[in-house]
Parts: C-alpha cells; sequence; structure tokens
C-alpha cells in the first residue's frame, strides 16, 4: 500500500483495486452482481456490508484521492448524504454559481428549516471567509460549473479548519488526477462518477472520500440507511473507466486550450472562460493548486440567447446534450436551463471530448457562421 502511494497518480489508476491477483485470477476485479452472500462471512448483505465490486471502485478511487472512499448510487445522493449528516439549523457555506443540484439541496433544506444556507461568491476568498464565522460547514467547488470559476482550496480549508468548520469540496471537474483536495486540508472530496470517472457517459455513480475514518463513518452510515447505494454494474464501469482517466484527460484539456484560444480570437464570440487562459482571473491560482487545466469551458457568442440557442443546434459533429465528462464533445445552450437565469445571457458550456481538435474546430466554426 505505502509503495503503491508513492506511485504518481496515472499509475494508481491503472493499479489500484485489482486485488493481489493470484495465478488464474482475472486481471481485473469481476462484476459481482449479488444482493445477498452465504451466511457466515463479514459480507451477508449487499446495503450493509458492501460487494467486492463496489469495494474495488472505492479502493482505487480512495487511493486516488488519499482517503477512505463510499460510493453512492449518484452524486447527488452523494452530496444529500453529506447534507444528512449534519444536525437540524447547521450553517453551511455554499457557492451561488456552481453545480444546479447542489444548490437546489440548500435553498429546499433552507427553506424547510433543516439548514441555514448562506450563498457566497466561492471564487472570493475575502468574502467567503468573511461569511465563515459561525458555520458548521464549507462547501467548496472548483473549477465550479458551468463558470469555470477558481477557488483557493488550499486557503479556505485552512480557515475553516482554524474555525473547527468542516470542508467538502465537489472535484467532478478536476478529478483527483488533476486536484487532491484531502491533500490541500479539506474533509471529503465528492464526485459525480458519472462524469469524467465513468467517461462514457453510460453510467450515474457518486462517490464521498473522507480523510478521517469519523466522516466515512457517517457517510457509510447514512448510505445504509437511505439505501443510496451504487449499482454493481455501474460501479463495475465506473472503475473500468477509471483506468484509462489520465490518458482521456491529457487529450481532453489539451484540445479544451486549443478550442478555448481559437474561440477567444473569434469575432462571433464575446467572451471566453477557461482557467488555462492567461487572462482567466483564477488562471494563476489554478496553476498552483491544479496539474492541468481540465476540459470544461464557457463562452457568449454575440447576439445573446437566440444565437447561442441557434449554435447549439447548428452542430453536426458535437452533441447538443447536458451533462459533461464523456468521450464525446458536449454543448449546451446552459443559461437557459430552468434554475441558471442568473448565469450570463447566451452562456453556452462546452465539455471537450476525445475527438480530433481540428474536426471539433470546423463544427463550431461553422456552427459559429
Ligand atoms: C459538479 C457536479 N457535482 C455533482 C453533480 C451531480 O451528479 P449526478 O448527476 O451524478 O447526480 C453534477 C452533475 O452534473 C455536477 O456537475
Amino acid at each position: 500500500m505505502d509503495a503503491e502511494r508513492r506511485l504518481r497518480p496515472e499509475t494508481v489508476a491503472v493499479k489500484a483495486g485489482r486485488g493481489p491477483g493470484a495465478p488464474g485470477d482475472p486481471l481485473g476485479p469481476p462484476l459481482v452482481m449479488a444482493s445477498n452472500f452465504h451466511a457466515g462471512a463479514e459480507r451477508e448483505y449487499a446495503r450493509t456490508d458492501g460487494t467486492p465490486t463496489w469495494r474495488a471502485f472505492e479502493e482505487a478511487i480512495g487511493e486516488l484521492e488519499g482517503g477512505d472512499a463510499i460510493a453512492f448510487s449518484t452524486g447527488m445522493a452523494t452530496a444529500a448524504a453529506v447534507l444528512d449528516t449534519l444536525p437540524v439549523g447547521a450553517r453551511v457555506v455554499y457557492p451561488t454559481v456552481s453545480y444546479l443540484g447542489v444548490r437546489r439541496l440548500m435553498d429546499v433544506d433552507g427553506d424547510s428549516g433543516r439548514l441555514d444556507p448562506v450563498g457566497v461568491d466561492i471564487t472570493d476568498t475575502g468574502a467567503v471567509i468573511a461569511a465563515l464565522d459561525g458555520a458548521d460547514l464549507l462547501w467548496i467547488e472548483t473549477p465550479t460549473n458551468p463558470m469555470v470559476g477558481i477557488a483557493d482550496l488550499e486557503r479556505l480549508a485552512a480557515e475553516a479548519g482554524d474555525r473547527g468548520i468542516t470542508t467538502v469540496m465537489d472535484n467532478t471537474f478536476a478529478t483527483p488526477l488533476l486536484q487532491r483536495p484531502l491533500e490541500a486540508g479539506c474533509d471529503v472530496a465528492v464526485h459525480s462518477a458519472t462524469k469524467l470517472i465513468g467517461g462514457h457517459s453510460d453510467l450515474l455513480l457518486g462517490v464521498a472520500i473522507a480523510r478521517e475514518e469519523e466522516w466515512a463513518q457517517r457517510l457509510r452510515g447514512v448510505r445504509h440507511d437511505t439505501g443510496a447505494t451504487p449499482g454493481g454494474l455501474e460501479a463495475w464501469l465506473a472503475l473500468r473507466g477509471l483506468r484509462t482517466l489520465p490518458v482521456r484527460l491529457e487529450r481532453m484539456q489539451a484540445t479544451a486550450l486549443e478550442l478555448a484560444r481559437r474561440l477567444s480570437q473569434h469575432p462571433e464570440v464575446e467572451q471566453v472562460v477557461y482557467p488555462g487562459l492567461t487572462h482567466h482571473p483564477g488562471h494563476e491560482l489554478a496553476q498552483r493548486q491544479m496539474d492541468g487545466f481540465g476540459t470544461m469551458l464557457a463562452f457568449m457568442v454575440k447576439g445573446g440567447a437566440a444565437r447561442a440557442d441557434a449554435m447549439c443546434r447548428a452542430v453536426r459533429l458535437i452533441t447538443n446534450a447536458t451533462s459533461l465528462g464523456g468521450v464525446e464533445t458536449l454543448i449546451e445552450n446552459r443559461a437557459a436551463a430552468p434554475g441558471e437565469e442568473h448565469l450570463p445571457e447566451g452562456l453556452v458550456r462546452l465539455s471537450v471530448g476525445c475527438e480530433h481538435p481540428e474536426d471539433l474546430w470546423e463544427d463550431l466554426e461553422a456552427a459559429l457562421g
């Protein structure tokens, strides 16, 4: 284990979660589809004790993030489980420009009085620190969805830690290949493994990785009690996806940077947001805390919502669809999605995939024209 920890993340992604491998064993963990097991061993019922397939996925992602991993049915089930552990009335500081589903959870829990959510601009470090007094939990997302904003992970985790506040970080956009929140001082990292980790737009899955045993136990308890368990096939597919995550990421983020550069010079494009561009306000911070700028970018088309919509419908190779992180490039008029009215009008989100960059560019240019 210790020897493996010293391996680079690209290698850990390939190697972790395989078991010792006796002669005749399959190279990868087999898909175990089981709800219950013969009595008399440590594993009897899947919801309580897990399955070998979940464990293999959890071991691999846990090793990459540097903590104890608990897989859930979806990214949202993971986020809900974290919030479920909090006492009634707990104050949660969270980003107001961030993933829609988590913001909605904050609204619902705030309206019912179960939680006391306080929204902040997570990229404004001073404003976040000013909101921390009296808080129980700080929820960070960086890069943010869909504005690709960058929050100061280490500073925020340290300020929260000094005040005894738990820090939870949604690492979906970066993955542990590009950014390791637990090393930066956060208590729990969460993911929608539906996205880059699965990587093929064919599953829903979530995972939380806790630095301390106490948080891992709490989250395992919520998973058990609410039944928000992962599917066997989904966990198996996600582990299969994880094996190629490093190479997919390398290709996807190189293309994302190239497309961001070209889009920012296009006469029909108003503004491009990508942390790899030097004019992005979080560029230097991203350079410091990430091992790459990621696969997601956003841009505004001149002419507002109607032009953005027309562009998303005009692409031929790229798919006009929601979600992100798969091998296929997706485009979405994100500002038109219900619940995203606060975004700049006509904001288009691009999830860059593995296609040849020149084919993608030709498609974007034609659609812009
Ligand atoms: C940053 C982020 N976190 C969490 C989620 C929720 O994940 P899931 O759709 O797997 O529930 C998403 C989904 O888009 C996301 O983008």
